[in-house]
C-alpha cells in the first residue's frame, strides 16, 4: 500500500497524490537537488547504510525524485556501499517519464576520482541508458579508464579532485538541466564548497542512533549558507522537509 503523505505547510493537505507531490517539487530552471535521509540524532545511516532510515513515505518520496530528473548524480562511496544496480525508475515513473515528453529512465553519473568501480558490473551491463563517469584528468589519463570507456561516457574535469563547476556545465552540455544528488556525505560536502546547491530534501527518520554514523555532508566550506524552507510533508513520525537557496 503507498505510504501516505500530508502536507502539514504552506497549504495544509491531505493525503497528497503523486501529482500533487511533483507539483510541490516543481522547478523552472536548471537545478542540483540533493536527497538525503537522516535521524533525528543527525545519523546519516543505520547498521552503516541508509536504508535502515528509509521508511515507506522517504521510499515513496525518493521515487518520485528520481522520476521527475533528468541525471541521478551518486559519489561512488555510496554506490559502493549501498550497492547500487543500474538506474532503472519504476514502470509507473518510466510510464510518467514518457507521457511528460521525457526518457523512461534517468541517467546515472557516479563522482569518483579513484575510479574504484567494477566496470562489468550491472551498474553497466544492465544500465537503461549509457552511465557516466564523473572522474579527474589524473585518473582519465590512468590505464584502468579504457574499460570504463567502453561501458560508458567518461567526463574528466580537475586535476586531484573533480572540479564539480566543471562537471555540472558538462552534464548540462549534455542537454539536462535537473540533476538529482543521492549523496553521500563526501559529495555533498564537495557540492557545499562549490557552492552549488539549488535545494534539499531531507526526511527526518523518527528514530534516535547516536554511533559513529556520518552526518549528511562533511568537509570545508568557505562559508555557512543559509536555506529557506520550501515545505514540510508529513508521513505518521516522519518528516519530508525541503530547504531551497536561500
Ligand atoms: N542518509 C542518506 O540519505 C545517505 C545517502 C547517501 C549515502 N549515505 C551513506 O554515506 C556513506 C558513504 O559516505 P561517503 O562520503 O563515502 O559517500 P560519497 O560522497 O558517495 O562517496 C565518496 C567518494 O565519492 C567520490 N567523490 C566524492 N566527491 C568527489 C570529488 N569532489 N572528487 C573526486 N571524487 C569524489 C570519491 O570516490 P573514489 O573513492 O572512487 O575516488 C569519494 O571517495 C555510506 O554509509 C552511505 O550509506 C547516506
Amino acid at each position: 500500500m503507498t505510504a501516505r503523505i500530508d502536507r502539514v505547510w504552506p497549504e495544509p493537505t491531505e493525503n497528497l497524490t503523486d501529482e500533487a507531490i511533483i507539483e510541490s517539487l516543481a522547478v523552472s530552471r536548471p537545478t542540483v537537488r540533493v536527497n538525503f535521509v537522516s535521524s533525528v540524532d543527525g545519523s546519516a545511516t543505520h547498521e552503516g547504510r541508509s536504508g535502515g532510515l528509509s521508511g515507506p513515505a522517504d521510499k515513496r518520496h525518493f521515487e518520485l525524485l528520481r522520476r521527475v530528473c533528468d541525471v541521478v548524480l551518486v559519489g561512488a562511496g555510496t554506490v559502493r556501499e549501498e550497492r547500487y544496480g543500474p538506474m532503472r525508475v519504476r514502470d509507473a515513473s518510466a510510464r510518467w517519464r514518457v507521457a511528460h515528453g521525457m526518457p523512461p529512465h534517468p541517467v546515472f553519473a557516479i563522482v569518483t576520482g579513484d575510479l574504484d568501480l567494477d566496470p562489468s558490473s550491472p551498474i553497466f551491463s544492465a544500465a537503461p541508458v549509457r552511465p557516466i563517469i564523473i572522474t579527474s584528468a589524473q585518473a582519465s589519463a590512468s590505464a584502468a579508464v579504457e574499460s570504463f570507456e567502453r561501458v560508458a561516457d567518461v567526463i574528466a574535469v580537475g586535476e586531484g579532485r573533480v572540479d564539480l563547476v566543471e562537471a555540472l556545465a558538462a552534464i548540462h552540455a549534455a542537454g539536462h538541466s535537473q540533476v538529482l544528488c543521492e549523496g553521500g556525505p563526501t559529495l555533498f560536502g564537495s557540492f557545499l564548497a562549490a557552492d552549488l546547491i539549488d535545494e534539499l530534501c531531507i526526511t527526518i527518520a523518527p528514530t534516535l542512533e547516536a554511533g559513529d554514523g556520518p552526518r549528511i555532508s562533511h568537509g570545508g566550506v568557505p562559508a555557512a549558507r543559509d536555506m529557506r524552507l520550501g515545505h514540510i510533508l508529513r508521513s505518521g513520525d516522519e518528516l519530508l522537509l525541503r530547504y531551497l537557496r536561500g
